[in-house]
Parts: C-alpha cells; structure tokens; sequence
C-alpha cells in the first residue's frame, strides 16, 4: 500500500528571495536594493514604508515584474519569475497583476472606456459592457478631469 506524501501547505503568494538591484555601472553605481526577502501570504495587504530613496518603488517594480533584479529570485505562486523569458512575463503581467500608480498613466487620446478596456482588449478578450459600467461607476469620480468622458 503506498500512501500519498503530501506537500507542506504554503499560502506564499509572493516571495522574495535575497534580491539585489544595482543601478548604473562601473564607478556610478546605486544599491536600490541590498538583500531583500520576504513573503507575501494571499488575503493580506502589505504596506512598504521608507524615506525616500530607501528603494519602495524599485521593490514594487522587482515584485510586480516591471523591472528585473540583479540577482536574487522573485517567486510568484510557485514560479520563479528571474528564469522567466519577456515574452511570458507580459502575459503574467496583463492576466494577473494590478497596478495602481501613483500618477495615473492614462492615454490622453482614449477615453474612460477605452482607457479602462485596453489591457483586456491587448490580452485578446472581449470586455463585458456591463462590467465596465460599473467599474467605471464605481471610480469613475476618481478618475482625472482631463479624460475625455464616453
Ligand atoms: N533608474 C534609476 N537609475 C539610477 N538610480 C536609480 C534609478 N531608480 C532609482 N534609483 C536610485 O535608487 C534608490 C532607490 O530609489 P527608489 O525610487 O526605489 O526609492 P523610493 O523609496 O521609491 O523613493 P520615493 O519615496 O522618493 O519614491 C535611490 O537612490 C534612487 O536615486
Ligand atoms: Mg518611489
């Protein structure tokens, strides 16, 4: 009879491991990042805290996949991101992490809808109207004054 060994529960939704970022090259060289690990457990929130230039925004940009650590592993449910080609990042990327920033990044040429719709559109799925009715009505007092409304 065999039994089956099952594998130690882990709710690491993102973790990681010794990473390093150095900006620039030879003599002018930034350490953004010396050594960072952590774990991120699913259903939490995390708060990055630090004065400014402590490395926050080149943290979010190695764990969201927008930019590439030095060395050191970013780990996201299971999968080592640093191995992964740039082609799969993207579609990692669009299918299954939100951005929120801190300036709003919107194309001032699309309207709300349009602007709300585009990385669905990109990804190759069909946006369901009604869905982005109410997201829309849900933000929509957040969004910039500049955007053209429709
Ligand atoms: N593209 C870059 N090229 C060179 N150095 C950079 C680059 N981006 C960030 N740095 C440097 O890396 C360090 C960390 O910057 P980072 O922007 O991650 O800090 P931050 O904590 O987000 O700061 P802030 O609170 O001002 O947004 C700083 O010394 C910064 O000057
Ligand atoms: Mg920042």
């Amino acid at each position: 009879m065999r039994s089956k060994q099952r594998q130690p529960a882990t709710d690491d939704l993102l973790r990681l491991e010794d990473v390093h970022k150095v900006y620039g090259r030879s003599r002018n060289t930034v350490t953004a990042l010396a050594g960072v690990s952590l774990s991120v457990q699913r259903h939490t929130f995390t708060a990055v805290m630090g004065p400014s230039g402590s490395g926050k925004s080149t943290f979010l940009h190695c764990a969201a996949l927008l930019d590439r650590p030095t060395s050191g592993s970013v780990v996201l449910e299971g999968r080592d991101l640093t191995a992964m080609k740039e082609r799969s990042l993207t579609k990692l990327r669009r299918n299954q992490i939100g951005f929120v920033f801190q300036s709003f990044n919107l194309l001032p040429a699309l309207n709300v809808v349009d602007n709300v719709t585009l990385p669905m559109r990109l990804a190759g799925s069909r946006p369901n109207r009604r869905l982005v009715d109410d997201v829309i009505e849900r933000t929509g007092p957040h969004l910039p004054p500049q955007t053209p409304p429709g």
